[in-house]
């Protein structure tokens, strides 16, 4: 199975250097599958030169006209958006989103046909066998069949801080969620790994076996920076 990398720009990126970046993505040799997830406002030029299928970072859940300045599944689908995050733990810490929301917005992708990836994780002092599951039941509400779900595991300690956890320790979780999704669900996860990967590290996370690859922040949304880290893996 190919590797997956998805590139998270979060705020990255400034709209005289979209084109560039494209051009660049474009012609960097790699086998790894790749969705990207610019900003909204850079979603219909790269949809629209990107050769790579495109993510939006965030949806609203609701149909309802009347939700100034969000933007719904169905308009992400329209526009031909294939994927979307969810749970992201920035948008859980700063924009308050609580597992109810997660678990809405989770099901508006699904149901709007585009795939979801959900991010979850624990926090630096917490036990992540209890959390996790719990976690992952309430994001999963109603959810039946995860064939679909693009899981991304993303301690919260780990995101745009440079920290990232021992390798061991990934393999040990990443185990233990796969473990847990296959005995609810009988189905092996896709799961992959974000928080503080960059070319130095990328090369140990991306070969544990329960990871099918990466999600990659801060350092997606500079072409020099992802090009270093995509020349790790060949
Ligand atoms: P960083 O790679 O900047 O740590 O961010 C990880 C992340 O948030 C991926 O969704």
């Amino acid at each position: 199975m190919k590797k997956l990398l998805v590139l998270n720009h979060k705020m990255g990126m400034l709209y005289d250097e979209v084109y560039y970046y494209i051009d660049k993505l474009n012609n960097i040799d790699t086998d790894m599958d790749i969705i990207v997830c610019p900003s909204n406002i850079y979603l219909e030029a790269f949809l629209e030169t990107c050769d790579y299928p495109i993510g939006s970072q965030n949806v609203h859940y609701e149909m309802d006209i009347n939700n100034t300045g969000e933007i719904s599944t169905i308009q992400l689908k329209s526009l031909g958006v294939e994927y979307s995050l969810v749970g992201h733990y920035e948008r859980v810490s700063k924009f308050h989103e609580n597992e109810k929301i997660v678990n809405e917005k989770l099901l508006s992708i699904v149901d709007a046909n585009i795939f979801p990836i959900l991010c979850f994780g624990e926090g630096e002092s917490e036990d992540y066998r209890e959390v996790l599951p719990k976690k992952l039941d309430a994001y999963l509400k109603e959810v039946e069949n995860i064939e679909f779900i693009i899981f991304a595991y993303e301690p919260e300690y780990a995101i745009g801080t440079g920290i990232l956890p021992n390798i061991n320790r990934i393999k040990e979780v990443t185990e233990f969620i796969s473990g847990y999704l296959e005995s609810k669900y009988h189905k092996k996860p896709n799961l992959l790994y974000g928080g503080s990967v960059d070319s130095s590290n990328i090369k140990d996370i991306i070969n544990i076996d329960s990871i099918n690859g990466v999600v990659i922040g801060e350092e997606s949304s500079n072409i020099v920076e992802l090009e270093k880290i995509i020349n790790e893996v060949k």
